[in-house]
């Protein structure tokens, strides 16, 4: 049993892999493929068209959900709202569900109620490739390529010219530690194939290259600066601000010192939003948010 569904596992694989390009025009990061693989494809006819080239701002109104083979609750009546030109951050404990709202943003699965809408258009009426085709996703677990430089930034970009490339490595701050690489950006990484093998840290820069690749209207962001430094979150938030300027912007963090630059917090527990609003109004209201601040920072003082 093991034994098939593991050829067959590798069929896919093989099959996924040639059509490389195609599927990370569709969807960039997978945090897990055999959740991604297991997902059935409706047949479906999408009434709804995602304009392109313009701001989305994004509803989760009243959302509930459970996954498929577990009863147990992971969003429990949550409402929030992405606004269009905005940064949201969104924080939490462990296992509150900020992955799974993640996974549902990118129609991995469909809410068992409530409704997600973009623009006022439900999701569901939404092809996932439409939508994909807007989006950036840059996934708690994302996959590490054992491939070069130039390659693991352009990963499913057509036709990207050099000079794309380095606009995205400077962009997510990669650009001085590439250039230090023996082979600079032809520089194969990972252990597998005799490659450099990068820290946390620098592999989540590349990541972040990777998705700057694609001017879209609308990313998301988990755990984005979990492997910086202090210094390095700084830099990369300056990075970041003037990046995003014109898109609606996700970010999934347990770093209080990334969530504070957003201009709307939401603080998920047990699958619900408990908190909402600016880092000082956050403060002001002295909830969790104000005690895990301190919480997180006393250490500088
Ligand atoms: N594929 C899955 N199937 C079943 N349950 C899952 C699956 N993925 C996550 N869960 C469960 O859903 C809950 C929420 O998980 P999720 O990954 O969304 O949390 P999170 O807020 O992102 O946590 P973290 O801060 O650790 O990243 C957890 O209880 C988790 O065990
Ligand atoms: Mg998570």
């Amino acid at each position: 049993m093991f034994y098939i569904s593991f050829t067959q596992s590798q069929r896919i694989m093989k099959s996924l892999l040639g059509n490389a390009s195609e599927l990370y025009k569709n969807i960039l990061f997978l945090e897990n493929l055999f959740e991604f693989l297991a997902i059935k494809i409706p047949d479906i006819k999408y009434k709804g068209r995602l304009p392109s080239r313009t701001s989305y701002e994004i509803v989760f109104d009243n959302v509930s959900f459970h996954y498929p083979h577990n009863k147990q609750i992971v969003l429990d009546s949550l409402s929030l709202t992405l606004k269009a030109r905005k940064i949201t951050a969104i924080v939490g404990t462990n296992g509150a569900g900020k992955s799974t709202l993640v996974k549902l943003l990118c129609q991995f699965y469909n809410p068992n109620s409530g409704e997600i809408k973009i623009n006022s258009t439900p999701l569901s009426d939404i092809d996932p490739k439409d939508l994909h085709q807007h989006m950036t996703v840059l996934f708690q677990n994302y996959i590490h390529y054992h491939m070069s430089v130039k390659e693991n930034i352009a990963l499913g970009s057509i036709g990207d010219e050099h000079n794309t490339i380095l606009s995205a490595a400077m962009a997510a701050g990669a650009d001085s530690f590439i250039e230090q690489l023996d082979e600079g950006y032809d520089t194969v990484l990972g252990r597998w194939f005799g490659g450099v093998e990068l820290s946390g840290g620098e592999w989540q820069r590349i990541a972040l290259a990777r998705a700057f690749m694609r001017d879209v209207g609308f990313i998301i962001l988990d755990e984005p600066t979990s492997a910086l430094d202090s210094w390095a979150e700084i830099d990369w938030l300056d990075r970041f601000r003037t990046l995003c300027q014109d898109k609606t912007t996700l970010i999934i963090t347990h770093r209080f010192t990334t969530a504070r630059h957003a201009d709307m917090i939401y603080v998920m527990d047990e699958g619900k939003v408990v908190e909402a609003g600016t880092h000082d109004e956050l403060l002001e209201l002295g909830g969790l948010y104000a005690s895990s601040w301190y919480e997180q920072t006393k250490k500088f003082k």
